[in-house]
């Protein structure tokens, strides 16, 4: 639809703005398909929901490298350090990489294995099982868990944020999202005051180190402390069990790729992020113009809001062709999956560490993952990717007990 939208402000366009309502049923069907059609058809678009939105890989990549126009701060709340810019982000990120080195990982490598293989015994001998609420929501919770020493106390109050997180965000509703956010913090806040209980005795787990972080010479303060851990929690959670049923869905849709794979594990890292370039985990980031722009064929005023459609732009065929083909040998600099700039993603090497091990134990561990002919997966709709429901049938191998 094109429409000769009334546009009374600065905002100049070369050509009419396409209007589209991201909530609409056309778009959460299949999201994917819809920002495809969008992308080839009008690749800057206005919603009241987003205001900009950006579809094509060459302008996404303008924005992660223009900081200066396209500014982070687009929410009131502290956001550490997503909601930061230059030169203020500079110094809390350089702190937060220090807890995603090849070291980290190298030591939380088994903790991984351990936490994918105790949910694969779980999983029935063979049969078939909705992959998506008893496996992958549950594994985001208990790998991030681990990961931050959290107590297992903590795996069902997140689980119900999320869910409620993503109810709130998909009808818009702020103060829901807020009420959220105090319920999530106030937990938080238990937890840091316990480990500054037991630091006494000097704790290296991931509240401990935080609490005696020093970032531009003075302590972190508690807002800030709660709000990198709200960005590693249940802003990610999320995004990571959406990886595990993407990948599970496109192994057990193209049993081509799973034999590959089980064949040559030496390939998962490259055909991980592939899969997840083909399917995107992650629909949408947002930025805020902090000065006129002209960006894809349109004038933004300062002060707009602009999203970036990751889910469209790592499929532009500009860049990739057909993007549909799997080829786990594309220049991995074009893969915007965990984003590109200064804001790219700080735990990128924990994701991958984290998918790699789970896909690794997972094909160890079974003979076969295939679809069911009876039931069909079903989309997650925004702002979640992936799917709501995954039935898939498994059978394991016999030597795990
Ligand atoms: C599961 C797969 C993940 C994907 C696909 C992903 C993707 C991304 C992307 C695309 C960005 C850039 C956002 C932007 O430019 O606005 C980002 C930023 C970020 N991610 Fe991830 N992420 C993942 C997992 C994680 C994990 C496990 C953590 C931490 C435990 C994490 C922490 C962050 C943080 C803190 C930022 C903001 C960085 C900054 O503003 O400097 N992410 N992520």
């Amino acid at each position: 639809m094109v429409s000769a939208w009334p546009y009374t402000s600065r905002a100049v366009s070369e050509k009419q703005i396409h209007q589209w309502d991201p909530r609409s049923p056309g778009v959460l069907r299949d999201q994917i398909a819809a920002y495809d059609r969008l992308r080839r058809n009008s690749p800057v678009a206005h919603s009241e929901y987003l205001q900009w939105s950006l579809f094509r890989h060459g302008d996404v990549v303008r924005v992660l490298h223009s900081p200066g126009v396209f500014s982070n701060a687009v929410s009131e709340r502290v956001s550490v350090p997503n909601g930061m810019d230059p030169p203020e982000h500079t110094e809390y990120r350089r702190m937060i990489d220090g807890y995603f080195t090849p070291e980290r990982m190298a030591r939380f490598e088994p903790v991984c294995r351990e936490v994918a293989v105790g949910l694969i015994r779980r999983l029935p001998r063979t049969g078939v099982v909705d992959f998506m609420r008893e496996f992958a929501d549950v594994f985001a919770i208990e790998i991030q868990c681990a990961f931050l020493d959290w107590p297992r106390t903590l795996h069902e109050p997140l689980l119900r944020w999320t869910r409620k997180n993503h109810a709130a965000t998909l009808a818009g509703d702020r103060p829901a999202m807020a009420a959220i956010a105090v319920e999530f913090d106030a937990y938080v806040n238990d937890l840091l005051a316990g480990s500054r209980r037991r630091n006494k005795g000097g704790r290296n787990d991931v509240l401990a180190l935080l609490a005696r972080e020093r970032v531009n010479g003075r302590p972190l303060s508690d807002e800030e402390m709660v709000s990198i851990l709200r960005n590693w929690t249940v802003g990610e959670l999320s995004t990571i069990s959406a990886c595990v049923g993407i990948l599970v869905r496109y192994i057990a849709a193209f049993p081509e790729v799973q034999r590959l794979l089980r064949q040559q594990t030496s390939l998962l890292p490259a055909a991980i992020d592939e899969i997840l370039r083909i399917h995107p985990p992650l629909i949408a980031s947002r930025r805020r113009t902090s000065q006129e722009v002209k960006i894809g064929g349109c004038v933004l005023p300062a002060g707009e809001r602009v999203t970036l459609i990751w889910a469209s732009a790592n499929r532009d065929e500009s860049i990739f062709g057909n993007p549909d083909e799997f080829r786990p040998d594309r220049n991995p600099a074009d893969n915007l999956l965990y984003g590109a700039g200064i804001h790219a993603c700080p735990g990128a090497p924990l994701a991958r560490l984290e998918l790699r091990a789970l896909i690794e134990e997972l094909l160890k561990r079974t003979r076969t993952i295939g679809l069911t002919s009876g039931e069909e997966p079903v989309p997650a709709i925004y702002p979640r990717s992936g799917f709501s429901s995954l039935p898939v049938e498994i059978i394991r191998t016999p030597d795990c007990s």
